[in-house]
């Protein structure tokens, strides 16, 4: 990074933005501390901010987006620590270089290649290879670097040229020494950000930084986006400098937005739910398969694409059977596609498989509803019944036993215990709910017996009488 001149590109409209945000991601520890997590969690949630303020940037129109992600000085950290930080460079250098790519962004890295682990090094080069020709937004990563090191480094090789006679000593001034930086080409930060509150730069881009804006704000690294377009002004604002009115305006918009949306879709859906037939079934199939998505985003499944598709094609089949009026064929697709989803599954093959049967159940009682009213609604109320009885046994059972959470990532606040007060709670009920229609379908078989028995007498007694 020097001051040169930004190469020509072609990003949307920055109307005056800045052309070059850098960040100092800092905060993740002190976040998960406050939640009581560990700090292996604050840096995961510090890679989900990432992923926002990636998407933030390449909307603001910014063109470079530099990201201190592992400083010369972290080295000094608890080896699980940065074993961690490394792990999660991996994860999303595999996890996100496709859609990175197809949203035309290019991957830069500055600092230390050396001393690095070799697939580290491979990871790195791949991505800044398959993304060179992108021109939307440049992700710089700083990974492994150090300000001072960095300067060294130009001056080491400014020295080097002395000494073998290639350069006059007279030659050296501040372009000389931009022009060895590690990235030449990219034009210095208009805007340094740096989260947490703490007012240094750490060895972070300190020759480039001479004409920077620095901006320092309260809120920590994985709580989101540091920064954003004010509607008002058209310019970005940091979170630290931002005007309650304009604090105001983005929640004020989603609202209105989603008054609008509800509006339209509302009665459109209550139409088609009245109609039925193929146009319900697939309605309430396409349903199932966002929440099915969802729920995989949630447990962080959603990358393993054999999980996604096998289960949407389940849903995608039952559906088809449920069109058609074929429950049991439902039922059968149902099952075959718990078991495989729960086999093809690497990792948490139990949370894959709930989010599969909590979706594939909603889409099979939604249309059984239409097929047939009494069962229909009965599998309606039981899942429903099921669902609130959970959350009402979670909640007291994890409030009066506590103990140790179950999934902090997923959920910060539930333990082991609300988990299977839950869980033993919609036992009850689903057994309780289940035995009357048991006790109901026993007694309306009886009297079929008897009506029929009643019948075949009354039928030799009538030849008998004959
Ligand atoms: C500072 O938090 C943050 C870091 C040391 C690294 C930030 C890294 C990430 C967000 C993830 C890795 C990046 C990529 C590109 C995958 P801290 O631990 O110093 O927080 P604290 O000051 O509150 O302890």
């Amino acid at each position: 990074m020097s001051n040169a001149a930004a190469p020509a590109t072609e990003g949307p409209d920055r109307t005056g933005g800045p052309l070059h945000v850098a960040i100092i991601m800092d905060g993740n520890g002190r976040w998960a501390a406050a939640r009581g997590l560990p700090r292996a969690e604050g840096h995961r949630r510090g890679v989900e901010a990432l992923r926002r303020v990636v998407r933030a940037a390449h909307e603001l129109g910014v063109l470079y987006l530099t990201i201190f992600s592992f400083s010369s000085e972290n080295w000094s950290r608890p080896a699980t620590e940065i074993g961690d930080l490394f792990g999660l460079l991996r994860r999303f250098i595999r996890n996100d270089l496709a859609s990175l790519h197809r949203d035309g962004v290019r991957v830069r890295v500055i600092g230390e290649r050396e001393g690095l682990e070799g697939d580290i090094c491979v990871l790195l080069n791949e991505a800044e290879e398959l993304t060179k020709a992108n021109t939307k937004l440049n992700l710089v990563v700083a990974f492994n670097y150090g300000s001072r090191q960095e300067i060294a480094n130009a001056a080491r090789r400014l020295a080097r040229e002395v000494a073998e006679g290639k350069r006059d000593p007279a030659s050296i001034d501040a372009d000389a020494i931009g022009q060895y930086l590690d990235a030449p080409d990219i034009p210095d930060p208009d805007l340094i950000i740096r989260t947490s509150g703490e007012q240094r730069l750490s060895n972070f881009l300190m020759w480039q930084a001479a004409y920077s804006e620095l901006v320092f704000v309260p809120i920590h690294w994985p709580e989101g986006a540091p920064f954003r377009r004010s509607g008002r002004e058209n310019r970005i604002v940091t979170e630290g400098e931002a005007a309650p009115a304009a604090a105001a305006e983005p929640g004020s918009r989603n609202l209105l937005l989603r008054v609008v949306v509800a509006l339209v879709l509302a009665p459109l859906a209550i139409a088609i739910a009245y109609a039925g037939g193929w146009l319900w079934a697939g309605l309430v199939t396409l349903g199932a398969i966002g929440l099915y998505v969802e729920w995989l985003t949630i447990v962080g499944a959603a990358g393993e694409m054999r999980v996604v598709a096998s289960g949407v094609v389940a849903l995608g089949l039952a559906g088809l059977c449920l069109a058609t009026g074929r429950i049991d064929a439902a039922l059968v697709v149902f099952v075959a596609g718990l078991v495989v989803v729960a086999l093809i599954t690497p990792a948490r093959r139990i949370w894959t498989a709930t989010g599969f049967f909590y979706a594939a159940a909603a889409e099979i009682a939604s249309v059984l509803v239409r097929l047939d009213s009494v069962k229909g609604f009965a599998a309606l109320i039981l899942v429903l019944l099921v669902v609130w009885v959970t959350d009402i046994g979670g909640y007291f059972a994890g409030r009066g036993i506590g103990g140790p959470k179950l999934w902090p990532r997923v959920s910060p606040k539930k333990t082991w215990a609300g988990a299977i007060g839950g869980f033993v709670a919609s036992l009850i009920v689903a057994a309780g709910f289940y035995a009357p229609s048991r006790r109901a379908l026993l007694e309306a078989r009886t009297r079929a017996t008897i009506g029929i028995g009643r019948n075949a007498l009354g039928r030799l007694a009538i030849r008998r009488s004959v």
